[in-house]
């Protein structure tokens, strides 16, 4: 296993996705927080993230000493390589030429990064994104490879194992850098790449045995990717022990609750109770337009509901939850000096304290693609596991201003319809998330010999990596007005359908 040190980097994160992706587990942690952890993590090598920091800036992170004197191969990256530079005696300056995005290295030695890889003098694109730059190396190392801005653009001290790279190499942009990373992790700290799917699957089973013994758990099922890879996981530890619980907001899309009661009821046989909530859900929404308000109403009787049901069910001492790597990663921000934010997820607010429940978090450790080669793993159907993102609150903030019935069921059907088309033209697993948006606002149409006044449908679709950034998808004018056809014909109460073509930023996904 490999230790990831964070210094604050936007990417860190895709350092640890790369040492994964090649079999090998990973963790990270902030660069103040890594006392101690030779001994219980045991790691085979340490790879220094980047940061938005300067080494040359006074009370600028440092990685703890034990670092550069276990004896374990350390790998800088960026910020990761000048703050080895400037502990280990050699000099990071603040530089006119920055380099950022695309760049050309050319190497200039053989080392055991480049193994397999490259030789000297061959050209290879890198992304870069830097200030400051190394301007004289510590004692031991040599330059490997040089940019146009940066002349110890790889430097290496093969006799202790340390190597720097001022590019990233975890980042797309950088074509080879996985294979870099590769090396890093199975020829220099000699890493099997045997941690698997398979292998974590076992490991989880175990631990949740252990943890929960013969106690009750109850799980909440929201019909998304983690809370249904959490059950069946659960279900194959602890088998009955397992209750779930499916709170119905009424707020779903066609045919959504039914699919969750027959997979996990009766493909899964996982005991399950199916909560019919839309009245109650659709009462407390009655007259309100808010986002903000819909959210916080939508939040506060899901937890009471939830709660009366696990009441109900008595006895459960743990709550499963969906919880992913990402929510649990103490993130080291430099805004207002260097301080360390926890965050954490909220599915079910405080619920598990409310209740004195003690949690079970299965997914931990993994990133949303990992639960989805988990979810595949634990044989869940392919149209689950990769299914578009849905939001908690469902169809609710999608359906801008008030609510009712009527809309919602307009909406179901245009959002279907859409959806269908996408699927069909083979285009639903490049787009991130695709959903209608039945708007507020009627106009006049002519349909045969009669006037129309009815709503207007915009639809929206996005590519996007993590949902934080979005562009809104190119589609054909042909596709566009077949949707756009077939929905105005089968959707009586729809007589106009406009596409979405907004990024994010400025815009968000969603429309509220
Ligand atoms: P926005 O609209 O903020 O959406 O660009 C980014 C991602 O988050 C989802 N989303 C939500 N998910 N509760 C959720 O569980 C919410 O209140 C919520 N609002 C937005 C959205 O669908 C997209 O995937």
């Amino acid at each position: 296993r490999i230790l990831i040190i964070d210094f604050g980097s936007q990417v860190t994160q895709l350092i640890a996705r790369r040492v994964r992706e090649s079999g090998v587990y990973c963790e990270i942690v902030p660069f103040n927080r890594t006392e101690g952890l030779l001994d219980t993590f045991k790691p085979k090598g340490i790879i220094l993230s980047g940061s938005p920091a300067s080494t040359t800036g006074i009370g600028s992170p440092r990685a703890d000493d034990w670092v550069f004197t276990c004896g374990l191969p350390v790998l800088g990256i960026c910020y990761g390589e000048q703050t080895m530079c400037a502990q280990l005696g050699g000099k990071v300056e603040s530089s006119e030429e920055r380099e950022f995005g695309r760049a050309v290295i050319t190497v200039t030695e053989d080392c055991k990064l480049f193994e397999g890889l490259f030789t000297v003098d061959e050209q290879e694109p890198v992304w870069m994104s830097h200030g400051d730059r190394v301007v004289a190396i510590p004692e031991g190392f040599k330059v490997v490879a040089v940019s146009r801005n940066a002349p110890f653009a790889a430097i290496a001290d093969e006799t202790r194992n340390f190597y720097g790279i001022q590019f990233h190499a975890e980042v797309a942009h950088t074509p080879r850098g996985r294979d870099m990373l590769r090396n890093f992790t199975h020829v220099i700290c000699g890493c099997k790449g045997d941690w698997t799917m398979a292998a974590f699957r076992e490991n989880e089973i175990a631990k949740v045995r252990e943890q929960v013994g013969s106690g009750k758990v109850i799980c909440g099922l929201s019909g998304g990717v983690d809370s249904s890879v959490v059950a069946v996981l659960l279900h194959e530890a602890i088998g009955d022990q397992l209750q779930c619980v499916f709170v119905d907001t009424g707020l779903l899309r066609a045919g959504e609750a039914e699919q969750v009661v027959n997979l996990f009821r009766h493909h899964y046989n996982i005991p399950l109770v199916h909560v019919d909530a839309g009245e109650l859900f659709l009462g407390k929404l009655d007259g309100i337009s808010d986002p903000e308000q819909k959210r916080k109403i939508i939040g506060a009787t899901f937890i009471d509901v939830f709660e009366a049901e696990a009441k109900k069910i008595g006895g459960a001492g743990f709550l499963a939850q969906g919880t992913l790597y990402p929510d649990v990663i103490e993130s080291v921000s430099f805004t207002g000096g260097p301080s360390v934010t926890i965050k954490s997820h909220h599915n079910v607010g405080g619920l598990p304290e409310r209740m004195n429940m003690k949690l079970v978090e299965p997914l931990r450790e993994l990133f949303k693609d990992e639960v989805r080669v988990l979810g595949k793993e634990l044989g869940l159907p392919e149209e689950f596991v990769s299914r578009h993102p849905f939001p908690g609150p469902g169809l609710a903030i999608r359906v801008p201003g008030e609510i009712t019935r009527e809309k919602l069921e307009l909406l179901r059907k245009a959002d279907t319809i859409y959806l269908e088309e996408i699927r069909h033209a083979g285009l639903y697993h490049d787009i991130w998330q695709a959903f209608a948006v039945l708007l507020p606002v009627r106009t006049v149409g002519v349909m045969g010999d009669e006037r129309t006044y009815d709503y207007v449908c915009a639809l929206r679709a996005v590519t996007s990596t993590d949902g934080m950034t979005a562009d809104y998808y190119p589609f054909s004018h042909d596709f566009l007005s077949h949707v756009s056809t077939r929905i105005i014909n089968e959707v009586r109460g729809i007589n106009r359908v406009v596409y979405d073509v907004t990024s994010k930023p400025p815009g968000t996904i969603e429309w509220e």
